[in-house]
């Protein structure tokens, strides 16, 4: 290749280097969102939309809850202002969950299958008009944020399992194959493609988190449609990479990747508890080193953590959450300059555990947990480690020279998932050798690692 031809081969990839990174930059920078899964679920603590779909409470029983989502003591500004204080730059809620509800001002009503009673079918399946809460919920809540100077997510459901032209419905039962009918598909995605309009229209989003793509392929979605609906309103939008190939960044759900996601930029979203919705009988909170040190390791591997909260069906924030983004606020505020901007840290080799780098490569920041965190030493008194990517099961952990029994607890692990969460171990620091300890794991198989890129990868 002369020259001219090498510059006119690497121009183009020059040209969309540059206009990625511009984009999706304040969003590689900003290190740490809230998310939030708010919607009828919260009302009797049942699992967000998959409840029905899986059937552990009937369609109709599911669908009641709708009637008491009251949001009577809902306080966006509120919302907003602990979500500035937790140190978050951007905040992703729930415009409408996997349920179909629509917590925005849509004016698309959502086909009802004949014989159903479970919304008035003259009105569309929002907040405004099927629940007492009576209004957008979204609508106040961007405008706080805004105010706030924090960038605006929309989670979008792409699959809906109550609308009637939607194929699926409860796991084990379809309404219809789209090779059978595929124009009651297309109806489908004129309304699912217009609700993505309205709120490109009504809110102009920064970032757009899709999800429930796994339903069906990039074409049946029609996901440049998508993409062009978006980007004829914002060309700056960012979309997550559950829009297929059209995403900007890799979303890493739970499990901490041990490799790179394949895109650059990338984010791990995370329940505060198990369950990603309000369920008061789920008491099985992340304790605040154990969520830092997972937002440690985001960090260290260049990524953002988005952290998820599930408000009441009242409006209000369960305590431990507002606790949770306390916490996260007084540790940004104080270390901002190791997290805001910064770049991934040392490759592994280099220090035994997580750090980032200034972009201009001047400061280098090491994390160093403390064995006087707030639930650890002095309460408790141990001292927690934590280990990732650990397929096997041990059989039992010990500290040489002690007898004592050393606790695993796996954080992070779904049910039905094979992905490892991640071990964090208390070492009773009365039983430490005054030098170096070891913590010996024993296997009932010879180790196997996981090496993934976190999710369900
Ligand atoms: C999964 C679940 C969904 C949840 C989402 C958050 O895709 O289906 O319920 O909202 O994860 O990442």
């Amino acid at each position: 290749m002369n020259k001219i031809g090498l510059f006119l081969f690497l121009l183009p990839s020059i040209f969309l280097a540059q206009e990625t990174k511009q984009t999706t930059e304040w969003f590689a920078d900003a290190k740490l969102g809230i998310f939030i899964h708010w919607g009828m679920y919260a009302v009797d603590g049942t699992s967000e939309s998959w409840a029905f779909h899986n059937k552990s409470v009937s369609y109709p029983t599911y669908m009641s809850q709708m009637k008491r989502f009251s949001a009577e003591h809902y306080q966006p500004e509120q919302w907003a202002a602990l979500i500035k204080a937790s140190g978050a730059k951007y905040c992703v809620i729930t415009t409408k969950h996997h349920d179909g509800l629509a917590l925005y001002n849509t004016q698309l009503k959502t086909p009802q299958a004949s014989k159903q009673q479970n919304w008035n079918p003259k009105y569309p399946f929002s907040t405004s008009h099927q629940t007492p809460a009576r209004q957008d919920l979204i609508a106040p809540f961007y405008s706080a944020l805004r105010k706030e100077d924090i960038k605006i997510g929309a989670y979008y459901s792409l699959l809906d399992w109550s609308s009637n032209d939607y194929p699926a419905f409860l796991k084990d039962s379809s309404r219809y194959q789209i090779k059978d009918d595929p124009a009651r598909w297309e109806r489908f995605l004129t309304f699912m493609h217009g609700q993505i309009a309205e709120i490109a229209t009504n809110y102009n989003p920064d970032l757009y988190w899709f999800d429930g793509d796994w339903e069906h392929s990039e074409t049946e979605w029609e996901a440049a449609k998508i993409d062009s609906i978006i980007k004829a309103k914002n060309p700056n939008a960012i979309l997550n990479g559950r829009l297929k190939s059209f995403g900007d960044y890799d979303t890493p759900e739970q499990n901490m990747p041990i490799i790179h996601p394949d895109r650059n930029t990338w984010e791990l979203c995370l329940t505060s508890n198990d369950n990603w919705g309000y369920r008061p009988q789920d008491r099985n909170f992340k304790s605040h080193f154990e969520l830092l040190s997972i937002f440690t390791e985001c960090l260290g591997m260049g990524g953002n953590l988005l952290l998820d909260i599930g408000p009441k069906a009242d409006g209000t924030i369960p305590d431990e959450q507002v606790a949770i983004l306390k916490e996260f606020g007084r540790w940004t505020q104080k270390n901002a300059s190791a997290i805001y901007g910064t770049t991934a840290g040392l490759p592994a080799g280099h220090y035994h555990g997580n750090s980032t780098l200034s972009k201009d490569s001047l400061q280098l920041n090491l994390f160093v947990p403390s064995p006087q965190n707030m639930e650890l030493s002095t309460a408790k008194g141990v001292m927690t480690i934590y280990l990732k990517g650990i397929k096997s099961k041990t059989t039992h952990v010990k500290l040489l020279g002690s007898e004592d029994i050393i606790p695993i607890k796996e954080v992070g692990k779904i049910s039905w998932s094979y992905v490892p969460g991640t071990y964090f171990i208390e070492i009773p620091i009365a039983a430490m050798d005054p030098m170096i300890s070891v913590l010996q794991l024993q296997f009932a198989e010879p180790l196997q690692l996981y090496r993934g890129k976190g999710g369900f990868h």
